[in-house]
């Protein structure tokens, strides 16, 4: 378990809000991720709990990239859910989409790029998480998407409000 300074909770927090802040990120807004949830809470849920894994553990993680890899793994920037042609085999294709995606709008270095790419991993099984920043990322996706696909749209709908006065909090309140 680690214990973070209080100046270091503030700058993790403060990246992270100049991230969902961002325009470029909060256009993911608008696509659907898995029943009533969108993108753009799903990479924030992902983040939240990849940081909680992070913080839990002993090893040593960079939490800037992991932050930044979190938000940007599902950068696809398309309605998969409303484009015929791109759901076919969405799961598959999408992280070099949102790679290819996430290196015109951001400066990101080849630890993020991997965080991104093998996201979907054992799906795409011979693109591996090379650091354990993309190894908790690869786990916190896993358990959100999970999550939001078993969860009916009347029980997130019910719980909206109680979920976006968390979300956009690294640290519980
Ligand atoms: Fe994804
Ligand atoms: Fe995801």
């Amino acid at each position: 378990m680690k214990t973070l300074t209080k100046e270091q909770i503030e700058e993790y927090q403060q990246y992270f809000e100049s991230l969902y802040k961002d325009p470029k990120i909060k256009r993911i807004e608008i696509n659907d991720q898995h029943r009533g949830s969108n993108t753009y809470l799903h990479v924030c849920k992902v983040t939240r709990l990849a940081y909680k894994l992070a913080k839990r553990s002993n090893r040593k993680v960079d939490f800037k990239d992991l932050i930044l890899g979190a938000m940007l793994h599902d950068y696809f920037l398309y309605n998969w859910r409303l484009d015929t042609k791109k759901l076919v085999l969405h799961g598959h294709k999408h992280p070099r989409i949102a790679l290819e995606n996430a290196r015109k709008d951001f400066e990101i270095n080849d630890k993020v790029a991997n965080i991104i790419i093998s996201h979907m991993w054992p799906l795409n099984f011979f693109i591996f998480h090379k650091s354990y920043e993309a190894f908790l990322i690869g786990v916190a996706d896993k358990c959100v998407s999970t999550r939001e696909a078993l969860t009916s749209q009347k029980y997130k709908l019910k719980h909206r409000e109680e979920e976006l006065s968390i979300i956009f909090t690294l640290e519980d309140k």
